[in-house]
């Protein structure tokens, strides 16, 4: 049966995924902190990653729409178009996507930079679900 296959196959694909996803949680690598401490994630998500977005504001007014970094994409694939040359020149400002900077200079030292680059080149595949 097609639809059986196919399911199999999803099955296979989920696993396979997963399986860097489970061995990455337990040596967490220093950048995915400093993306959260510099919170990066007020307006990227990492669905891979679970990061999810999160409020800079806890939650005071819940505003509807107009949120904060509307358009900033998932950085679950990032590892599998650019370089880390490209990242750390965009997050200083230094390179531009279509003409546009980064919204957010990196305010942290090289040290940081680099961490936080090395760990979004780390990542490799594409979300596993829609971000948004
Ligand atoms: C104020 C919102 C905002 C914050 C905070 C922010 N970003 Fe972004 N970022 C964006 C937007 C919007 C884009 C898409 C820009 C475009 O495509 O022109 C983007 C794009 C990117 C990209 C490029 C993705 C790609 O490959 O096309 C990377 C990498 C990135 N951000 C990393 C970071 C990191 C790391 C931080 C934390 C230090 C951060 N961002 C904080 C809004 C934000």
């Amino acid at each position: 049966m097609k639809a059986q296959k196919f399911s199999i196959f999803v099955i296979i694909v989920v696993l396979l995924f997963s399986l860097p996803a489970l061995a990455a949680d337990e040596s967490e690598m220093p950048g995915k902190k400093i993306f959260l401490k510099f919170k990066c994630n007020s307006c990227h998500t990492v669905i891979n990653e679970s990061i999810t977005k999160k409020a800079s504001k806890k939650k005071k007014k819940k505003k509807k729409k107009k949120k904060k970094g509307a358009g900033a994409p998932d950085l679950s694939g990032t590892g599998a178009n650019r370089d880390m040359e490209w990242l750390m020149g965009y997050q200083k400002k230094k390179i531009k996507i279509k003409g546009i900077k980064h919204a957010k200079k990196f305010k942290g030292n090289d040290d940081e930079l680099k961490a936080i680059s090395a760990w979004l080149l780390s990542l490799k595949e594409p979300p596993k679900e829609a971000s948004k």
